[in-house]
Order: structure tokens, then sequence, then C-alpha cells
């Protein structure tokens, strides 16, 4: 049976306005803490102004002169974004970067991003706060360019920078106490066995494969190597305080081969509309000049700025990073273009976040899906077709089907792990 569109649109607003009045009404109606024991001691309290029971239509005649009060339009601009969704099952896409292949151009390492294969693509967006575009933005400019050919990922950083310092010359040591750029790949979007590079303005290199997020009790397996071939440019001198620099670039070519490492998978280079999930990350440590050198300050914090925001300070969750295209076609003729999966593995993690805040209020994981807070897209049966919740061991298992029938099912499990189909993940 085909529904209507429309009414589909007007249920699901009424449903997302249903539950936000239910959730305001819920707060207010809540019992203060400690009342009872407060008025055995103190007596009387201020008399609580109990809510009239009153029809639907009069509550909104109540608050009909809140409606142009800007908090109220965005939340009612997110409710009808978040209903529209449900009937074209065009869920949001964080930020997003075209990796053209570099045909018969080529790239030399050698810091220099000016050869034409670098001049002929565009930058990422500037690098924001870790924490979100709310927060202060960055005291410096960063930006990527990214190329790609059968063997290899080429990324060029551009960090503006007015005091280019670094210490660590050893590798796989702590390169992100320097002021240091990361790049951050999961190549199968499956947020296990994704790779982080990190690198200082002396070329000095981390590389580690995580098993899985910090978060999900992973463990970064340092033995990794990237086999990343890479050069610094810095605009005059590091580690001298006597001239002010502008800026430094990084330029990288990452074997497809190592970037692989532990994912099963059939080709041995991207194939054209391959989509990867992506950040990068910038460490700033604030200066300050001691007999002629530069001395970190240690009273401070670094700054972490980053291409997607992951929107909490932690750069190690991948389902929350940017997504790079590759494409096999010439510069700019196309931008980016989300595949069948999308909509699927964005309802899997949707689950899996619901199954986790869950967890936290009710200490432990549910089936029933209508205990969980998920967005109308994954019920309305244009884009999901069916969604099957299993617990096992103190854990869930969920099952994703496409409104697609072509499409394989997606899955997701307690430790992030993300897949279509059969279960491909070793060790
Ligand atoms: C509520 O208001 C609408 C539009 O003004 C009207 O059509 C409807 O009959 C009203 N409902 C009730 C229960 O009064
Ligand atoms: C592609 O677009 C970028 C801007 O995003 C521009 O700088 C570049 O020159 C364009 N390349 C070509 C070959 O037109
Ligand atoms: C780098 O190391 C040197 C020698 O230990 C030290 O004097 C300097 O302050 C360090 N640089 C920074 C920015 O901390
Ligand atoms: C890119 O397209 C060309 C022409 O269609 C083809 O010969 C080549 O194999 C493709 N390369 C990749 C990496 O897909
Ligand atoms: C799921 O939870 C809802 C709301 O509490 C309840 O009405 C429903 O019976 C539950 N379903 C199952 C299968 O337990």
């Amino acid at each position: 049976m085909k529904s209507n569109p429309a009414a589909l649109v007007i249920t699901v607003v009424i449903a997302a306005l249903a539950l936000g009045a239910g959730l305001i009404i819920g707060y207010l109606l809540r019992k203060p803490e400690g009342q009872e024991a407060r008025s055995g001691i103190h007596g009387e309290l201020t008399p609580v102004k109990l809510l009239r029971s009153t029809t639907e239509n009069e509550t909104l005649k109540e608050c009909s002169d809140l409606m142009d009060n800007p908090d109220i339009k965005n939340y009612l601009t997110k409710a009808r974004m978040n209903a529209c969704r449900a009937a074209t099952c065009n869920v949001e896409l964080p930020r997003n970067y075209v990796v053209y292949h570099l045909d018969t151009d080529t790239i030399v390492i050698d810091g220099n991003l000016n050869e034409k294969a670098w001049r002929d693509v565009g930058w990422t967006e500037s690098f924001v706060d870790v924490r979100g575009e709310n927060f202060p933005a960055p005291r410096f400019e960063t930006r990527v360019k990214m190329r790609w050919d059968d063997s290899n990922l080429y990324v060029g950083a551009y960090i503006q920078e007015f005091a280019v310092w670094a210490n660590r010359t050893l590798h796989d040591t702590t390169i992100y106490q320097d002021n240091s750029f990361q790049v951050l790949f999961d190549t199968e979007q499956s947020n296990h066995k994704y790779k982080e590079i990190s690198i200082n303005a002396l070329g000095t290199v981390a590389d580690i494969m995580l098993t899985r997020p910090y978060m999900d009790d992973g463990e970064p397996l340092s033995f990794w190597e990237s086999d990343v071939l890479r050069a610094i440019q810095i605009d005059g001198p590091i580690n001298d305080p006597r001239r002010r620099n502008q800026h430094w670039t990084v330029e990288m070519s990452l074997p497809f081969k190592q970037l692989f490492a532990g994912v099963t998978r059939e080709n041995e280079m991207p194939k054209d509309k391959e989509i990867w999930r992506t950040n990068f990350v910038r460490s700033e440590w604030q200066t300050e000049i001691v007999g002629g050198q530069y001395h970190k300050r240690l009273d401070l914090d670094a700054d972490w700025w980053v291409w997607q925001s992951p929107g909490v300070a932690n750069i190690h969750l991948p389902d929350r990073w940017g997504l790079i295209q590759f494409r096999n076609a010439s510069v700019n003729s196309t931008s980016f273009q989300p595949d069948n999966k999308w909509v699927v593995t964005n309802a899997l993690l949707e689950v899996y976040r619901a199954e986790k805040a869950y967890k936290a209020v009710n200490g432990r994981y549910t089936d029933n899906k209508t205990l969980l807070q998920l967005p109308p897209y994954i019920f309305s049966q244009r884009c999901i077709r069916d969604l099957g919740i299993e617990l096992d061991w103190g854990g869930f298992r969920i099952t994703a089907k496409s409104a697609e029938k072509s499409l394989q099912d997606g899955h997701t499990r307690t430790d992030r792990y993300v897949w279509f189909g059969d279960q491909k993940e070793q060790f």
C-alpha cells in the first residue's frame, strides 16, 4: 500500500511535536527534589500552581505569542526537518570532499603544494574547534587537499603558524605533544581497524592502527606501519623565535596497501565513488619565549582543531568524522554523492547511540524499539524496511534492512562495529 507523503509528513510532525510537548510538560510536572523532607522540617511551602488540563487547541492558543521566539522557531525547524527526512530519506551529511584521480599528472613529495596536480583541486573547509562550530574559532587557518593514483592517497595540508617548533624525533612517540597534524582513515566505515598518522614539523611520524575506538576498549597497535612518504616545508626556520613564521605545509603519500591492513576487501585500490570515513586534526600548544627558545606553556591545555567536529572533545569516534569520496573523473566535474548504504549506516548509528543512552539511564539495553528515542525516518518505511534488535550476553546486535531490497542488510553491535552482509571482521 502506498501512503500519501503529505499525510505522512503531517503525522510525523504531530508525533514529533507531541513528543516535545510531552517532554516539556513532564519536566514542568516533575516532583521537586526533597520536597517532602523539607515540608516536614520547615512547614509550609509555596503552593505549586498545577497545570490546568486543557485541550490541544487551548494549549496552542496560550503560547501562540511565543511562536516568534528564536529558540522555539529553531526547535520547530529541526522537528520539521526530521519529519521531512522520513519522507525523503535525505539524511544529513557531515563535511565531505571529492578526491580526484591524478590521471596523467604526478606529485613529487617535497613539501611544496604548487604542482599542477595540487593547483587543480580545491581545499577542504577551514578547521573548527573539535567541540564544534559554536566554540571559539581556531587562531590559525588549516586546510587540506587530496588526490589519488592507483597506489597512493596524497594529502597536502596548509598549516598557518607564527611559531613553528617541534621537538620529537623518535618514531611512534607522543607526536601530539608537539604541535602536530593528524590524518585518520576508516576505509571500510566500520569504526574498527582505523588508522591514525600524526606528524610534526620535523617530519617525525607516529602511525597506529586502532582495533576499535578507545571508548569501546580499543587498543592502539603501534607495530602497524603506514610506510608514508612525507615532506615538510616551513617558510623560514624551525625552533627559532628570532624570526616569526607564517605557515608550514605537509605533503604525504600514503600507500593503499597499508591503509587496508587488517580489513578484508576485494580491490587493492579504491573503486570509483568509494567513500571513506576521514578526519584531519591539529594539536596546537601555546608557547612563550624563554632564553631565546620556544617553551611550551605547561599551564595551558592544547587546542584541538579538526576538519569535521565530532561534537565532543574526542577525535576517536569514527562515526562522527567527515567523508571523502574517490572519483576517477575530471577535476571539479562532480560533487559528493552519498551511496545507498548511507541511510542504513546512519540508522544503525542512531540506534547504537540510543541504546547507549538508554543503558546510561536504565542500566541495561532494550530490544523494545519504542523505548528508544529514534528519528522518524527509521520508522517511515521509506528508508528502512525493517529494524531488528537482539540482545545477547549483556550486549546487542542491530540489523537494519534498506528499503532498497537489493542492498545487503546492515548490522552493528555493542562494540560499534558496522558491517553489511556476512560478518567480516578477523581477529
Ligand atoms: C481546533 O482548531 C481547529 C482549527 O482552528 C478546528 O478546526 C478544530 O475543530 C478545533 N478542535 C477542537 C477540539 O476544538
Ligand atoms: C577546481 O575548483 C577549485 C575551487 O574549489 C579551483 O581552485 C580550481 O582552480 C578548480 N580547478 C580547475 C581545473 O578548474
Ligand atoms: C624543546 O626541547 C628543548 C630542549 O629540551 C626545550 O628547551 C624547548 O623548550 C622545547 N620546546 C618547546 C616548545 O617546549
Ligand atoms: C579510470 O578510468 C579510466 C578510463 O575509463 C580507466 O582506464 C582506468 O582504469 C580507471 N582507473 C581507476 C583507478 O578506476
Ligand atoms: C514496548 O514498550 C511500549 C511502551 O512502554 C509498550 O507499550 C510495549 O508493550 C512494549 N513492547 C513489548 C514487545 O514489550
